[in-house]
């Protein structure tokens, strides 16, 4: 009998079938009631004692494996009836989780795209500045007030966390000749208390033009088209006069509010105008500074801050959202590119 069970082993442990049919009359042989396994167990009684041990563990394994094979053929052949029953094709496929841009990277990367088209370049500058870069060359004298328009993050007596990108002006002007025509988009820090409309962290993009006889009117053109493409066809420009240490004249750039159409309403305080930016005319001084002759080139230069222009183009009512990383506001940016 001993040999009868090893002979069945060794049928167990060969049979291979994809057909349905032919595995179902294998399990019928082998394993149900009537079966050879089945008949086996049956005759245990008869099996001499010395023998009654190890006859009994083949006995035992020949079922297991005879059970595990039925049922792997079955799972391999698709004649599972459980697994046929799970299967339901017209269930609808599960959702496909995808990520998408972050609001501040899309808005970033349209300002990118309107000045590629009229031919500005992208430059970057670190987020660890010096004196020279940050303050000095761009006309704050040392001690001076203006210094305190921005709050400063110091890491040394002359080295501190950027406080805008108009440091990245410096270093391409000092690093290359005119014509320059570049914009420059980065993370910018400075020491304010955190609220709805300020944060320590944000972002900021650059832009410098230095070229032969490069007017004011040239600088009105350029930011009239950006408001165009970044807000409506329909968007008008208005220009408060301004100050700032690196440019002269300076300016503050409002745009009629996309909200009420510049009728009036509460975003744009009644006014109809929102302000999105400042600029002005480069100072003769910081273009000495960084080696390039203020007789013979003159430019623009103009700073915006990227959370104010996404707060604007997508109706976000709080800075902090765009630094929470909250999915459900992240969401609603889906298919946005
Ligand atoms: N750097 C200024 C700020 O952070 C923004 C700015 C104003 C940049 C006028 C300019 C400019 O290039 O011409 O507030």
């Amino acid at each position: 009998m001993l040999e009868k069970v090893e002979a069945l082993l060794k049928e167990v442990d060969s049979f291979k079938s994809e057909d349905a049919n032919e595995i179902e009359q294998f399990r019928i042989r082998l394993l149900s009631k009537k079966g050879e396994i089945t008949n086996l167990f049956t005759q245990f009684k008869d099996v001499p004692n010395e023998q009654k041990k190890e006859f009994g563990q083949k006995l035992n394994e020949l079922k297991t494996k005879a059970f595990d094979k039925v049922n792997s053929l079955k799972e391999s052949s698709g004649s599972d009836a459980t697994s046929e029953d799970k299967l339901d094709l017209s269930r609808p496929a599960e959702a496909m989780q995808l990520g998408s841009r972050h609001p501040i990277s899309i808005v970033r990367n349209e300002i990118i795209d309107i000045f590629a088209k009229i031919g500005f370049n992208v430059s970057e500058g670190p987020e660890i500045e010096d004196d020279w870069h940050n303050f000095t060359a761009l006309n704050f004298p040392e001690e001076h007030p203006a210094r305190d328009m921005q709050d400063t993050f110091f890491i040394d007596k002359d080295v501190a966390l950027r406080t805008h990108t108009s440091s990245v002006q410096v270093r391409v002007m000092e690093g290359g000749k005119p014509p320059i025509r570049t914009i420059s988009p980065g993370r910018v820090f400075r020491n304010e208390a955190i609220s709805a409309r300020a944060h320590c962290i944000f972002h900021q993009v650059e832009g410098l033009y230095i070229d032969k006889n490069v007017s004011f009117a040239d600088l009105k053109q350029n930011l009239m088209y950006f408001a165009k493409e970044m807000f409506g066809e329909e968007t008008e420009i208005r220009l408060r006069p301004s100050y700032f240490p690196f440019t002269e004249p300076s300016a503050e750039v409002d745009v009629s509010c996309m909200l009420c159409k510049g009728k009036g309403c509460n975003v744009c305080k009644n006014s109809g105008f929102l302000e999105i930016l400042g600029c002005g005319m480069v100072d003769p001084n910081v273009l000495e500074n960084c080696g390039i002759d203020s007789k013979e080139y003159t430019g623009f230069a103009f700073g915006m801050g990227i959370e104010r222009i996404a707060m604007l183009k997508f109706g976000v009512n709080d800075l902090r959202h765009f630094f929470e990383n909250d999915i459900r506001f992240l969401d609603q940016f889906q298919g946005t590119i």
